[in-house]
Order: C-alpha cells, then structure tokens, then sequence
C-alpha cells in the first residue's frame, strides 16, 4: 500500500465505520470511495466489542474480513485503538475504571470517552486489547499506520476518580518530595491549608465558592496532561514493537489541559487534527455581523497544529452538517465551503485531508452529524464536491513536504496557558490579544506561526522569526527570560503586552518590581495597574500619529535606562502617562506595551513593524480573503481563500502558474464564492 503523508503527494481518504453497516456495502462504498479519490480509510476507533466482546475472549475474524475487501479494492488503512469507548462488560464489572464529575458522580456507560487515565485495570485491559491488535494487524499489508484512542481530552479534560486521586498524590509526590515542600509551593498558609499527610490530598473537589486553591489547579491541569500522555505512550510503545517499518503512529485532535507538544514528541510521528469550520455558522452565531472571522478562524487553530507538527495530517475534516441529536446546530457546508475548508487546511500545512465521515449515520447521538454520503447512498452534491477536490488535489499534489511560511510568530507555552484557564484576569487579556493577533494578522494578508517555549526550543528557532510576539507572559522562568534575552540579543524584536512576568512557576506572585524576570530586558518599569474600568470607555494610546486602543488592562509604565517612550495614555488618572516603551537591547528591540492587543492595537504594530501585507507585490486580495504561502526548494506556492459568500476581485502582480489549471495567470483575476486559487512561482 502507498504510504501517505511521505511529502511526494497530497492524498485523501475518509473515516469509515464497517461495523455500522451491512457487510455486504462494503465492496461498493470501497470502490466509489476509490473513484472519487479516497486512498485511506481510518477504522475501529470505536468498535472494542468487535474484539474483545467479551472479557479475555478476543476475536478478529470481523476487521480481517474488512481488511480483506479493503486489499481487493487496493484500499490503504488507518487503524485505531479503541480505547475511547469501553465496552458495556467492561464498565459493569469493573466500575472503577470510570470517569467522575467533581464530586465524584461517576460518568456511566451510554456516550463515550467515559474512562480514566489512571485506572490500573483499565490500563490492564488497555494493554491486553492493544498488544494483541497490534500484534495481528501490525503485519497486515493493508495497514500505513495507527490512530491512537480518539481524540485524547475530548468531551472532558477533566478526571476526578478514586484512580485519579491515588496517582495526583503519587505525582506530587515525586514531584514535591515531602509535603513541606507542596505545601510552600500551593502557599497552603492562605486560608489554613496545610497538608500534614498525603492522605488529606485529593483531585480538585467541590467547595464552598467553587475555588479551589490556584497553585494546587495548576499542578493538577500539569497531572491531568502527564496522565494523558502516559496513557497515549504505553499504547504507542505496544504498537511500536509490531508495525511495519514506515507505518505511522498519531492521534486526532488537540485538546487542552493536553500538553499536545510534548505528547507528540515523546509517543507519536505526528499529530492529525479534526478540522470543523462549520460550527462558525452554529444555529445562535450570528456570522453575519461576527467579528471573529467564522470559519476563517480554524486557521489559527491550524497554525497551532503547524507548531507540533509542521507538516501535518487532517483526520476528520467537515464534509457536511455538524449535530449531535443534543446540541451543536450547524447547516449543511454550502457548495464551495467543503474545498474551501480542505484547501485551508492544505494552505496551513496538511498533506493528508480525510473526510469525517462516509456516510452519515442512521443510528446513534450522530444521527445529524452529516458525512459525505447521506443515509439515502444516492450520489450527491457533496460527492460530487469530493470527486472535484480529488481533481483539485491532484493539481497541486508538488507542493506536498513544503513548509508554511510565516512573517512572525506568536509565543505559547503552556505554563500561561494553563494559568489563563483558571486566572479570570490572565483570561480576559489573553483572549484579547490572540484574537486581536490572529485577526490583524489575517485581516492584512500576514502569515503567522505559532511557537512554542518547550524545554526543547532553540535560539535558532527564535532566529527565523524577526518579530516575536509574546502578548502575556505572566508566568514568566529564568530559562524563558534567558532564551528571550539571547533572541534580542542577536537582532530579535520582541513585543510584549501587559501583565508581564507578575507569576512564578506555580502561579504565586513574588514581590518584585514588574515587569519581574524582563524588567531589565524590556526597559520598563511597571509603577501602577489597573483593569479598565467599565465606566472609563476607551482607553486609546497614540503611537506616531496612530491612535488604537489599550484594552482590558493597563500597565502604567516608566521607562529605565535608555529605553524610549513612543506612547502615552490619553484618559483615565493614568493620562499622559508612558503607555508603550521600546528599548534598544544587544542588535534588537524591545516593545513594552501595557494593554491588551486589541484588532486596531495589532493591526498598527504589524504596520509599524513593517511586517503587514508581505506579499502585496505578488498577490493583491481584499479582506475577505486570506493569503497563505508554502515553500519546497526554490518554489513558492500561495494560496488565496475567499471565505466571502460573494465573489471576489483580486490581482496577481506577476505572472504565476495557476495550478488548479495548469495555465499561467496574471492581472485582475476573479475568485467565485467560497473560491480557491493555488499560484506556484519559482523563488
Ligand atoms: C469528532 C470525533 C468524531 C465525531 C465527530 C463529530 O470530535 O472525533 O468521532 O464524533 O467529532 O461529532
């Protein structure tokens, strides 16, 4: 079988379920899956039962009988472990591998993903079901490579079990050593509580104000993601010692409370991502008047799965109506949108798109959420939309192994991450920025990435970026703060937003001058802060004649040494106050700006740092359409987006190759509703 994702081409395939039809469908949806241009199936996520129907008592004979017609139609598989779902069997004998809310109500048998990760039994059955899957399918000529689980933290990111407490206090143990040392490090003084045996330590558990104490939910956010990787690595261990040379490991999605980076590092080749732009368009959205850009903001989401894996693959990309017969409302993608949202995933670096699902299902809590197919098998528009992306995709199959260019990048790490999870201050200017960031950045045609401060994170690259953005790094480390130093240092412009450097590692607050661990880097001085004020309006900053504004927070700033005031505060008792320093640092720059990144905010730095439109002497498109850029070698291919449900105009400054047809390209060009175009040009 062909491998995918190789970077020799860009392929399609889909998500099949063999055990929700007649077996005597599956020749035919094969064989109409081939000439509509799938080459993958992804399978058996979901079907423990199929192996394992009753304890110990393991069976094969239906996937291999799948197996078989998948080689006859020259069919490639994708294979999961079924974890997501245990068995009926299962969870009725043994209900301590179960799930618990808060307060310790166990999550039953009847939806999915209703385990834990710390179960010993579970991990027991796990290991049992996974070795003996692995073993036999590992060998199948059928088989390119593996899915693990599904979607690892999806539905809840969130384990309070028995299980999950005896492992938080072992984590903690090795973590912390004696309970003196937990107990300065989640300040258990505060409110009287110290911990005078491990016993007394628990999961987070139901208060008198639903707070628990931060320091301690930040440790067990830390403890929740270790459970998930560990339980992701001991099947990809399992299945290592059985696949083929060449066959992949992955899993799908990327969850919070989930260190995604470091889980793919340590257990998978990449990460594949479920991609549903449609939920943009969910009944009680109001896209017509909506600011954050619909379905156009899955390509920040796309730019966080390029910081795991630059190349990437798409597991379940949306092919029809979103709805569970519960919630999540979404209308039928219009003609167009289905290409539009595959290309925007190709556009950000995925070389492998499968369609979430064949056929839509007749039974079940997914009953509305719709596949290419529906429950009638007739042919339709939606397959008639496949077979035209195959087409599409065959066109511009040379791109595939190129890398997405950004002009800048975003730093994330998950320490502040995770904080802003459970930080309402450290929330409010975080959501601000990174979608003020991402928007600015879209909105005028810039590329950008996301990048990671993992412990594995080099100078080097740091150095591909000129600029880096870190909007609010309010946990901030000395290794951080050194790596920070080095990239402006060697010629690096860092920017940086309010609330700077104000926490430690366990989200406690030393008392040091802000903005703490950057002061010296940054040239600033924090002297006073505040929220805005809901009665204050706007606060606006101006900048060199731009004038944006300083939302949600404001630091009042001072500058140190040689550092520079470019703007001051307008209102509020803070006016005429430094609001936005910039310090000279090594060959680089410093920015210090003591709001929230708001679209206007970000829109005026990306224009003063001369990073905006990028390529507007390749490609002139309006707002409404996003422009990306992938390069392998010395060829560069951009890709433009209408996300417009009109038409749109654009203008091609240079002659390009139109790749869809092959044909060179040049001048005023118009792109249709939902339009797509791929322009390649040699460097
Ligand atoms: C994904 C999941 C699929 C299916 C789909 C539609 O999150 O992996 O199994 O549930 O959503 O709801």
């Amino acid at each position: 079988m062909e491998k995918i994702l190789q970077g020799n081409r860009i392929s399609l395939g889909t998500c099949y379920y063999p055990e929700h039809w007649d077996e005597n469908l599956w020749k035919d949806d094969l064989a109409r899956m081939k000439k509509n241009g799938i080459e993958a199936v992804r399978i058996a996520e979901f079907a423990w039962n199929k192996f394992e129907p009753a304890e110990g008592n393991y069976s094969f004979d239906f996937f291999d009988g799948f197996l078989e017609a998948a080689i006859e139609a020259d069919m490639s598989v994708i294979f999961c472990t079924p974890t997501a779902t245990p068995p009926a069997w299962l969870t009725h004998q043994y209900p301590e591998v179960l799930n618990a809310r808060i307060d310790g109500t166990l999550l039953r048998h009847g939806a999915r993903r209703h385990y834990n990760y710390n179960s010993p039994i579970y991990r027991r059955f796990t290991q049992g079901l996974v070795e003996r899957i692995a073993s036999h399918y590992g060998p199948h000529p059928a088989v390119i490579g593996w899915q693990i689980d599904n979607e690892i933290n999806c539905e809840t990111d969130e384990f309070y079990s028995d299980s999950d407490t005896a492992a938080f206090r072992e984590f903690l143990k090795d973590k912390y050593t004696t309970l003196d040392a937990l107990n300065a490090a989640w300040g258990t003084s505060f409110w009287n509580q110290t911990y005078t045996s491990w016993a007394e330590v628990y999961v987070p558990r139901p208060t008198i104000s639903d707070s628990v104490n931060p320091h301690e939910v930040l440790d067990y956010i830390r403890f929740v993601s270790g459970s998930a990787r560990s339980f992701v690595k001991l099947q990809s261990d399992i299945i290592r010692n059985y696949k083929k040379p060449g066959d992949f490991i992955t899993t799908n999605g990327i969850f919070s409370n989930l260190d995604n980076h470091r889980m793919t590092a340590e257990s998978l080749d990449f990460i594949t991502y479920d991609s549903y732009p449609n939920f943009a368009f969910s009944l009680g959205s109001d896209p017509e008047h909506s600011a954050d850009l619909n379905d156009r903001k899955w390509s920040r989401n796309l730019a966080e799965v390029r910081s795991i894996s630059p190349v990437f693959g798409i597991m379940e990309q949306q092919s029809g109506a979103n709805g569970w017969n519960t919630r999540m409302e979404a209308p039928a993608p219009r003609p167009g949108q289905m290409t539009l949202w595959t290309m925007q995933s190709i556009a950000h670096g995925a070389d492998y798109v499968s369609f979430f699902r064949w056929r839509t299902c007749c039974m079940g809590t997914e009953i509305y959420w719709h596949g290419i197919l529906d429950y009638s098998n007739r042919d339709n528009r939606r397959l008639a939309e496949l077979h035209d992306i195959y087409q599409k995709t065959r066109a511009i199959s040379v791109l595939a192994g190129s890398c997405y260019q950004a002009a800048f990048a975003v730093l994330r790490d998950y320490d502040n991450i995770w904080d802003a999870k459970l930080d309402v201050w450290h929330r409010r200017v975080e959501k601000e920025s990174e979608s003020g960031i991402f928007r600015a950045a879209q909105l005028s045609h810039t590329p950008m990435d996301y990048l990671y401060l993992t412990a594995e994170v080099s100078l080097e690259t740091l150095k591909k970026y000129p600029v880096l953005f870190y909007p609010h790094p309010v946990i901030l480390t000395e290794d951080r703060a050194a790596l920070l130093e080095s990239y402006v240092e060697s010629g690096g412009t860092l920017v940086l937003g309010c609330r700077t450097g104000y926490k430690d590692i366990n989200g406690k607050c030393p008392m040091v001058k802000l903005p703490g661990l950057l002061q010296k880097l940054s040239g600033a001085d924090v002297v006073d802060y505040t929220f805005v004020a809901p009665d204050e309006g706007i606060i606006t900053v101006e900048w060199d004649g731009e004038e944006f504004d300083a939302p949600v927070f404001n630091d009042v700033l001072e500058p140190l040494g040689k550092a520079e005031i470019l703007g001051t505060y307008r209102k509020s008792y803070y006016a005429g106050k430094a609001a936005l320093l910039c310090n000279a640092y090594g060959r680089g720059k410093v920015y210090y700006f003591g709001g929230a990144f708001s679209l206007r905010g970000a829109s005026v730095f990306l224009k003063k740092l001369k990073l905006a439109e990028p390529h507007a002497h390749v490609i002139e498109a309006p707002q409404d359409c996003e422009i990306a850029l992938r390069i392998k070698g010395d060829e560069k291919y951009y890709f433009v987006l209408n996300y417009s449900k009109e038409a749109v105009s654009i203008t091609l400054k240079k002659e390009l190759r139109d790749l869809y047809s092959g044909k060179t390209a040049a001048g005023k060009l118009e792109l249709p509703p939902y339009g797509t175009a791929v322009y390649g040009v040699g460097l």
